[in-house]
């Protein structure tokens, strides 16, 4: 059968490799550049001028010539029933999840409201650019096959699981080590690895779970080939504190995860800012992956990540909203975050780093890598288009950029949803802001 090929037309900027190792020769910049898809992936990218008559008369062409074309965006770790909680007013962690988060999430057990807000979610998600979430549900089962349904009828790759939660939490949002093991299993063979989902065992963290559902949770993660962990660990003194005292034999709170095998490649913790050096030791040893949730941290005054000090001990990491910890769904507004927070914590992390965060080192991080996070050839074709000219501000700015990290860094400290133009899942147009 013929295959349909499309030419996208654009500056096209992407990662070849790492900038934290290679400095700016990591991201390729294809002024007056094309991206080719042919049948959802990449088929090539290149110069326009470059391009054969054959080449130009085969394929259908799409004009972005005045926007600029990324791969889409990765959020490493989110909540899609806090959509409604997002702004809440006035607490820390520990309160903010007894006044607001709880609430919100007990409504997850009527279907048709996480139907709909699963919906919401995943089309506040393409607005901003995202094209891959790891999205935490709720303790019910049919908010995961919500969460789920809505990103297959996108076509979307997308990471959640049913969260545990058997102690310290209202009675309506709790499971048993036996159910949450038991529906956890269903869902991991009804759903992972189909279409683009991925499934995530998912305990919400160590003081809602007791020591037998941190076991179950471990089976669940091991029994499965392929399927990934997310929790929280962390995040701030009061938890910290909290869990010393439930885990009293812990050497840490990071050590009561690595106690039931729960560190590893394929696992993922949100907040990670109150670890020492044996803790950091431990997260690079093992290859386990900290979620930096600038925005989240900074709303609940949680505390500062130190992402060069941690990229540096060889800890693997990706960026997150943590909506509705977090205040914004855009990964530019989070990256615009993430750098002041790296600057406050004592570091810094330089236009391209942060670009790189958002898209080829999200994907290293989550091992998604082969699939996703750059336009090499053969990796599926999701991708964000960006107008520049959005606010006089920006347009100012971009316009008097003297290189393209220093055009990427504007757009990362000035840009946000409105700069989307059009996101793409496997080359099909799933947003358009027209
Ligand atoms: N720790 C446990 N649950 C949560 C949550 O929902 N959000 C945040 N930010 N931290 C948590
Ligand atoms: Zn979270």
């Amino acid at each position: 059968m013929k295959q349909q090929s499309t030419l996208y037309f654009a500056t096209v900027v992407h990662c070849t490799d790492d900038p934290w190792q290679s400095g700016d020769a990591a991201v390729q910049v294809l002024k007056n550049g094309y991206l080719k898809v042919t049948d959802g992936l990449v088929e090539s990218v290149g110069l326009e001028a470059d391009l054969t008559a054959d080449e130009l008369q085969q394929c259908s062409q799409v004009d972005y010539r005045r926007y600029i074309i990324t791969p889409g965006f990765i959020d490493g770790h989110l909540h899609y029933p806090q959509t409604q909680v997002i702004a809440s007013y006035g607490t820390e962690l520990l309160e903010w999840l007894e006044k607001f988060t709880f609430p919100a999430e007990a409504k997850f057990e009527d279907e048709t409201h996480a139907r709909t807000s699963a919906e919401f979610f995943i089309k506040e998600l393409l607005r901003n650019g995202t094209t891959t979430g790891f999205v935490f549900a709720t303790i019910h089962s049919q908010s995961v096959e919500a969460i789920f349904t809505a990103a297959s009828n996108v076509n979307m790759r997308l990471g959640s699981g049913k969260v545990m939660m058997d102690r310290n939490c209202p009675e309506n949002l709790r499971d048993t080590p036996e159910s949450g093991f038991e529906e956890s299993q269903y869902l991991i063979d009804k759903w992972h690895g189909r279409d683009r989902l991925m499934y995530v065992v998912t305990p919400r963290f160590a003081p809602t779970s007791s020591e037998v559902q941190l076991e179950f949770s471990s089976r669940l993660l091991h029994e499965n080939e392929g399927v990934y962990l997310q929790s929280h660990v962390a995040e701030s003194k009061a938890e910290v504190a909290w869990v010393a005292e439930l885990f009293q034999w812990s050497r840490s709170y990071l050590d009561v995860y690595d106690h039931y095998g729960l560190l590893g490649e394929r696992s993922i913790y949100g907040h990670c800012i109150y670890l020492d050096d044996n803790d950091l030791k431990r997260m690079s040893d093992s290859g386990t992956v900290a979620a930096f949730c600038p925005t989240s941290n900074l709303f609940l005054g949680s505390g500062l990540f130190d992402l060069a000090g941690i990229r540096e001990k060889g800890v693997r990491t990706v960026m997150a909203t943590d909506v509705g910890g977090g205040t914004s769904f855009s990964m530019l507004r989070t990256a615009d975050e993430a750098y002041k927070v790296t600057r406050m914590a004592g570091g810094t992390a330089t236009p391209l780093q942060l670009f790189f965060e958002l898209t080829l080192g999200g994907a290293r991080s989550l091992a998604i890598d082969d699939k996703v996070g750059n336009f090499k050839s053969g990796k599926e074709a999701d991708f964000v288009v960006l107008d520049l000219h959005v606010t006089e501000v920006l347009s100012q700015r971009v316009e008097l950029a003297n290189s393209i990290a220093d055009m990427m860094f504007a757009l990362i400290i000035l840009g946000d949803d409105r700069c989307t133009v059009a996101t793409h899942l496997m080359g099909r147009e799933v947003y358009s802001r027209n």
